[in-house]
């Protein structure tokens, strides 16, 4: 019982786990402070060939050990297993970081143990490269040190921004959770479109990124308003003004707002 207390603990090392448990590295965290639990044993050695020196643990003795327990399994099994760490929860009390996409934090509580103190996160793909950013609200009961130690972790992966209102947490959802897959159906329109127009796959691919890249940038650096930015490369009776003209008869505006709704309404659903 007198085991020493790992930094953090992860309870699922897929995509985002390892993308999470690679900044913690980076960030000068030994691999020998944090845990891991992984049922399936090809994977939890692939896992720590990658990260020599990570501790293979049982979801009961992780949730014991750990300092931090990082939920990081996909939302459908995340309350069969949460139910079944309550006691060690209870008397271990680590702060939990739940990645779960659409799951509050009443309900962790719920399976979890009332008086656990938990931080909700909403991460993207981009995390995978350290080019994250993400969402994070603290139930009432995480303390500052708390809400450090979740910026830390998450802020090793990319960005952070902190809500104060849970609810919102269904807008980031929509925003950035699922934002990478948005630009990437972009790319691959752009990509598409220039193709017909008689580019190569790879000359229209670098083209294409390059211009979604530096434009970002560009927005990113300036002080200029990304309308005004628009406004200034559409000179009148232009190219860029014909294409605008068709993207805006279109409605693709309406188009993006639609389709973020719809992410916001699936993201309460799977809130329950
Ligand atoms: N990917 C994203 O962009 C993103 C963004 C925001 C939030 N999230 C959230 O992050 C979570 C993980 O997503 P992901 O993309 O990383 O999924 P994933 O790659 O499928 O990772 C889930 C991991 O959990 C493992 N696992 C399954 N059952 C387990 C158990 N009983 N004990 C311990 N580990 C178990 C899985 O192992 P097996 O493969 O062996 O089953 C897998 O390695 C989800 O809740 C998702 O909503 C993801």
């Amino acid at each position: 019982m007198n085991e020493e207390r790992l930094e953090a603990g992860f309870l699922g090392a897929g995509n985002m786990g390892q993308a999470l448990i690679a900044g913690l590295v980076r960030s000068g965290v030994q691999p020998e402070a944090i845990g891991f639990a992984e049922p399936d044993a090809d994977r939890a050695a692939a896992v720590r060939a990658r990260f020599p020196g990570l501790v293979l643990l049982a979801p009961r003795q992780l949730a014991r050990r750990v300092r931090t327990l990082v939920l990081a399994v996909k939302p459908q099994i995340l309350p069969e297993l949460a139910l079944d760490l309550t006691a060690e929860v209870a008397s271990a009390d680590p702060l939990v970081i739940s990645v779960a996409a659409g799951i509050g934090t009443e309900r962790l509580g719920d399976w979890l143990g009332p008086q656990t103190r938990i931080v909700r996160a909403m991460p993207n793909t981009p995390a995978l490269i350290g080019a994250g950013i993400t969402g994070l609200y603290a139930s009432p009961l995480a303390t500052d040190a708390d809400r450090k130690t979740a910026d830390r972790l998450l802020g090793a992966v990319g960005a952070t921004v902190w809500l104060e209102d849970e609810e919102r947490m269904h807008a980031v959802t929509a925003t950035s959770g699922s934002g990478p897959a948005y630009v990437f159906l972009l790319i691959e329109a752009m990509t598409r479109a220039a193709q017909r127009l008689g580019l190569d796959e790879a000359t229209a691919r670098q083209l294409t990124l390059a211009t979604i890249g530096g434009a970002t940038r560009l927005a990113q650096e300036s002080d200029t308003d990304p309308g005004e930015l628009r406004a200034r490369v559409t000179s009148p009776g232009g190219t860029t003004e014909r294409a605008i003209r068709v993207f805006e008869t279109s409605g693709f505006a309406e188009l993006v707002a639609e389709a973020m709704e719809a992410a916001a309404a699936r993201s309460r659903e799977l809130g329950g």
